[in-house]
C-alpha cells in the first residue's frame, strides 16, 4: 500500500510525541512505531527531568549547564546544552500545563529531588534540580503526552516496523514499514522524517533497556549513508538490579540510598569525597566494578544499595515502583534488607548527528540532509557528551524533541513532495522475501546472545585493545553466522520472528560501529574508560566521533566550547 503525509516520526517515545503535538496543527502528521505507543521505552524513565526552577534550594541555568558539561568529561556542546538547560524551566510548566501528576513538596511546588552530578555552585555541594513524579516520572509523561496526541488527532501507524529510509542525494522523501499485523509492506511518502527510535542498550547482555532499544533508527541512517557520530560512549547505570539489569533509579541514592560494599563500607566516600553516593553515573560505575575486582564484592559480582535508613513511609512514597521490583524479581524487601545492584547498560550518548533543530547531518562539516531529522536517544546534538547526567535525558528529548516539531513545520513549505517510486518497496519485498526462503543451520536466539555477550566481555565499563579487538573479531564472525539464520515462522500475522531477524541485523551492525570507534580512541573520557589509556587526553582527542560507512572509516569534528573549559572532573 501507499500512503503519504507531511511529517512521518519514527518512535513513539516521548521525542516523537512531543515533536508531533509541536506540529500537528499544521501539518498532517503520523507516528510510525513497532510497538503500542504507551509501551515505548521512555514510559520506563523512572527518576526526573531536570530544570533548575529552584523549587527545594538556590539554582540555576549556568549550575545545571556546568554539571551537563563536566559530567559530559567536556565533550558536549556547549551551544546544546546552553539552549537545553535554558529551556528546562519552560518544559516543566508546559508539562505540568498538560496535566502530568508531579510530586509536590510541602508547599504545593513541583517536588524536586537529588540526582548525581547535580550541583549548587559549580561543585560544591549536591543541589535537588530533578522534578518528578514518585519514580514512574516517564510513565506519566508519555501517557500526558500520548493523550495529547490523541486529542490532536495524530495518526498512528502503530506496530508498523521500519525496513527502510527512501534516501537519496542527501535528501529523505519517506520509508518502507511492514505492517506486523498482516505482513504487509508500505511505502509511507513524507516531505520530513524524524528518526526518534530511541537507543539501542539490547546490544548488551546487561541492560534496563526494553525489548524494543535494538537501535532501529541509528541503522537505517547509517546504512542510508549518514555517518554515526561518537557512538564509543555507552552509559552503564550503576545500579542494575542483579542479575536481572533492571533499573534501579538513581532517585534511590537522591533520596539518601548509600552503596556499601561486603565489609559494609560506604566506598564511594574513597571515589568522590564532595557528593559520595551522587557522583556522575560513569565514576559510580567504575567504582563498584573496583570494589568486586579488588574483593570488596559480593560472589557474582555486585555490592549493596541500602535503604533500610529511610524508613518504609518514605520509600514507599518516593520509591513505590522500585521496591515492587525488588520485592517481585527478587523476594528482597528493601524496606528491611539491603538491595543487590551492579552496573547495567542504559543510554547511548551517540547517535545521529543533528543540528540544535534536529536535522539530520551528512558530514562533520555540518551538511544537512533536506528531509530528516533525529531527536532523542537516536540522535546527537550533542548534549551529553562522553556521560550524561540522570534526569537530563527525558528533558533531551522534550527540549529537542519540541524543536524539531518547529523545524519541520517551518521547513516542510519548501519541500516537495518526490515523484512516487516503488524502488524502495520492491526491494524491502526481496530483502523480507530473502530472509524468510533463507535455509541455515542458526537461530536468531544463538547469535544474539553471542553478541550480548561478546559486548559485555570485551565493550563494557573497563575497555583495552586487545579485548576490543577480540569483540570486533568475534562480532565479524557472528555477522557470517547471522546470514546462515533460518526463520522458522513463515507466517505472515505478527511474524516478530522475522521482525527480530532485521533487528539483528542492525544490532550486529552498531555493535561493530561501537567497537571500532572504542578502539581509535585512544584515550579514557566519561563511560569510555581504556585500561590501556587510562588518563583523558584532551591534546589528542577532544573531539567528536564521526563513523562513516565508507573507508576513511573515522573523521572528527571539534568540540564547542564556550563557557568552560576543559578542568580535571573531581566529585
Ligand atoms: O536512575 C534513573 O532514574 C534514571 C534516570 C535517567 O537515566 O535519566
Amino acid at each position: 500500500m501507499n500512503f503519504k503525509h507531511d511529517i512521518v516520526i519514527v518512535g513513539s517515545g516521548l521525542a516523537g510525541l512531543r515533536a508531533a503535538v509541536e506540529c500537528v496543527e499544521e501539518a498532517d502528521v503520523a507516528i510510525v512505531s513497532k510497538v503500542l505507543p504507551t509501551r515505548s521505552h521512555s514510559g520506563a524513565a523512572q527518576g526526573g527531568i531536570t530544570a533548575s526552577i529552584g523549587n527545594e534550594e538556590e539554582d540555576h541555568w549556568e549550575w545545571h549547564m556546568f554539571d551537563t558539561v563536566k559530567g559530559s568529561d567536556y565533550l558536549a556542546d556547549q551551544d546544546a546544552v546552553e539552549i537545553m538547560v535554558k529551556d528546562a524551566p519552560r518544559v516543566i510548566y508546559e508539562l505540568e500545563h498538560m496535566g502530568v501528576p508531579f510530586s509536590r513538596n510541602a508547599e504545593g511546588k513541583i517536588a524536586q529531588r537529588n540526582f548525581g552530578g547535580h550541583t549548587s555552585e559549580y561543585g560544591k555541594k549536591p543541589v535537588k534540580r530533578a522534578c518528578y513524579a514518585s519514580d514512574r516520572t516517564g510513565r506519566v509523561v508519555l501517557d500526558t503526552l500520548y493523550d495529547q496526541c490523541l486529542r490532536h488527532n495524530v495518526k498512528f501507524y502503530q506496530e508498523h516496523y521500519v525496513l527502510s529510509l527512501v534516501l537519496k542525494e542527501g535528501k529523505c522523501s519517506g520509508l518502507v514499514t511492514y505492517d506486523l499485523s498482516s505482513g504487509e509492506l508500505n511505502l509511507i511518502e513524507a516531505k520530513a522524517v524524524l528518526l526518534a527510535t530511541g537507543g539501542c542498550g539490547r546490544i548488551f547482555k546487561t541492560t534496563s533497556n526494553g525489548f524494543a532499544s535494538t537501535g532501529d533508527g541509528l541503522n537505517l541512517a547509517h546504512g542510508a549513508g549518514i555517518p554515526l557520530m561518537d557512538m564509543e560512549f555507552v552509559q552503564f547505570h550503576p545500579t542494575g538490579l542483579y542479575p536481572l539489569g533492571i533499573l534501579v533509579s538513581e532517585a534511590a541514592r537522591g533520596e539518601g540510598g548509600i552503596l556499601r560494599n561486603s565489609l559494609g563500607e560506604r566506598f564511594m566516600e574513597r571515589y568522590a569525597p564532595t557528593v559520595k553516593d551522587l557522583a556522575a553515573r560513569d565514576v559510580v560505575s567504575r567504582a563498584i566494578l573496583t570494589e568486586v575486582r579488588e574483593g570488596r564484592g559480593f560472589e557474582g559480582g555486585y555490592v549493596h544499595l541500602d535503604l533500610t535508613h529511610l524508613g518504609e513511609e518514605k520509600i514507599l512514597e518516593k520509591l513505590w515502583e522500585i521496591t515492587s521490583f525488588v520485592r517481585i524479581y527478587l523476594g528482597i524487601d528493601p524496606v528491611h534488607e539491603p538491595v543487590p545492584v551492579y552496573p547495567t547498560c542504559h543510554y547511548l550518548m551517540g547517535g545521529i548527528p543533528t543540528d540544535s533543530d534536529g536535522r539530520v547531518l551528512q558530514d562533520e562539516s555540518g551538511t544537512i540532509t533536506e528531509g530528516l531529522y533525529a531527536a532523542g536517544e537516536c540522535a546527537c546534538v550533542s548534549v551529553h557528551g562522553a556521560n550524561r547526567l540522570g534526569c537530563n535525558s527525558l528533558l533531551d528529548t522534550l527540549v529537542f524533541g519540541r524543536r524539531c516539531g518547529l523545524a519541520m513545520k517551518k521547513d516542510i513549505p519548501e519541500i516537495e513532495h518526490d515523484p512516487v517510486s516503488y524502488e524502495p518497496l520492491k526491494k524491502g519485498k526481496e530483502m523480507t522475501a530473502s530472509l524468510l526462503d533463507r535455509k541455515g543451520s542458526e537461530k536468531i536466539d544463538g547469535v544474539r546472545r553471542n553478541m550480548q555477550l561478546v559486548m559485555m566481555d570485551y565493550c563494557s565499563v573497563f575497555r583495552d585493545e586487545e579485548g576490543l579487538n577480540k569483540g570486533i573479531e568475534n562480532i565479524r564472525l557472528l555477522k557470517t553466522r547471522f546470514n546462515d539464520v533460518e526463520i522458522v515462522n513463515k507466517g505472515r500475522n505478527f511474524n516478530y520472528e522475522l521482525m527480530e531477524a532485521v533487528e539483528l541485523g542492525h544490532q550486529l551492525d552498531l555493535a561493530e560501529v561501537i567497537l571500532l570507534s572504542a578502539l581509535y580512541r585512544k584515550e579514557s573520557r566519561g563511560a569510555h574508560f581504556r585500561e590501556d589509556f587510562p588518563a583523558r587526553d584532551d591534546k589528542n582527542f577532544l573531539k567528536h566521533t564521526f563513523f562513516f560507512r565508507e573507508a576513511p572509516e573515522v573523521r572528527y569534528k571539534p568540540v564547542a566550547i564556550m563557557r568552560f573549559r576543559p578542568e580535571a572532573r573531581v566529585y
